[in-house]
């Protein structure tokens, strides 16, 4: 019987990762008044997180989109730790965005099982690994679920809510509440799939368009500019990925391919050439597109 706190309950959240997602997830929960810590194992990493979080909210400040009070509240409610112990002690929801790598998240959730309150609910980010690969090792497997956010979290509204088999209805509930109460739209996944939703949707316009690129029918521009203005969206495939990150579409088509086998699913050849040449999008300076 799952113990799953209701929302009302909800006052402290604990993000783990402070990296491109992470810093992100925290910022919006704190900006929703929760009181929200971000833990990593690297002190460099959440000084980073801190510094483009304070930056942030000052532009937001500078071009009137968020008053003084609020963003003074927001980096307030926000604590910093590399100390998961103390971190998960009084932490009421996690949302776990560390590396993605299986024995690094299993650790991380077998110590969540024991440190965190009993009632706290324990997500993962992830959009590779279904919270079912770790539920377990928490002890109380109804209180996992997967809650994945988007790139930039701070202004994408969607939120896949992703139950596996014994994530109880309670877990569910309360983590749709929170979503909508961080001022997103959640949609609910109710049985695990690699890729979910979005990923899946977007893997086949990316395979459409490295496609495309890859025989010399159009150029990278030319099919950016397409989905651009023929399609309406923000931004082409291409500059998509290279926002994401090139490591990331990589790591995440090797991840569905070992899941599914499925030809469609395989890694592309010139996405995986230009990580080997540490060309990994806008975080590297380069990647489909020259950003320096
Ligand atoms: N961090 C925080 N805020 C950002 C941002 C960032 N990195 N980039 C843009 N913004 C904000 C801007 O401040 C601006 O806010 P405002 O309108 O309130 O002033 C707003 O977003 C719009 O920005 P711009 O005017 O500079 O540029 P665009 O209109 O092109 O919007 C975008 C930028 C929101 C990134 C838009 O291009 C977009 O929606 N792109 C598609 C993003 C997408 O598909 N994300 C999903 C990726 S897949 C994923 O994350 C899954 C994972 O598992 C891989």
């Amino acid at each position: 019987m799952s113990t799953a706190t209701g929302i009302e309950n909800i006052s402290t959240i604990l993000v783990i990762g402070a990296g491109t997602m992470g810093r992100q997830i925290a910022m919006t929960a704190a900006l929703a008044g929760y009181s929200t810590t971000i833990q990593d194992i690297s002190e460099e990493g959440l000084a980073a997180a801190r510094t483009e979080l304070e930056t942030w909210a000052a532009s937001r400040v500078a071009k009137g989109k968020l008053g003084q009070d609020a963003a003074t509240a927001a980096l307030d409610a926000l604590a910093y730790s590399t100390d998961l112990d103390s971190a998960a002690s009084n932490a009421d929801f996690v949302i776990e965005a560390a590396t993605e790598r299986l024995d690094i998240k299993t650790q991380i959730f077998e110590k969540l099982g024991v440190l965190a309150p009993a009632h706290a609910i324990l997500a993962t980010n992830s959009s590779t690994l279904g919270s079912s690969k770790v539920a377990e090792a928490t002890g109380r497997p109804g209180q996992v679920c997967n809650m994945h956010f988007f790139n930039p979290a701070l202004v994408m509204k969607c939120v896949e809510v992703v139950r596996h088999e014994t994530t109880s209805d309670a877990t569910v509930d309360t983590t749709m509440e929170l979503a909508r109460r961080l001022g997103k739209e959640p949609v609910l996944i109710n049985r695990e799939i690699p890729g979910f939703i979005a990923n899946r949707l977007m893997g086949a316009i990316q395979r459409e368009a490295l496609f495309l690129a890859d025989s010399g029918i159009a150029s990278v521009q030319d099919i950016d500019t397409t989905a651009r203005t023929a399609l309406g969206h923000p931004m082409g495939p291409f500059a998509l990925m290279d926002m994401v990150g090139l490591d990331v579409i990589d790591f995440i088509a090797q991840a569905t391919y070992a899941e599914t086998g499925a030809a469609e699913d395989a890694p592309n050849e010139r996405v995986a050439a230009l990580v080997a040449e540490g060309k990994l999008g806008r975080k590297s300076g380069a990647g489909f597109y020259d950003y320096k």
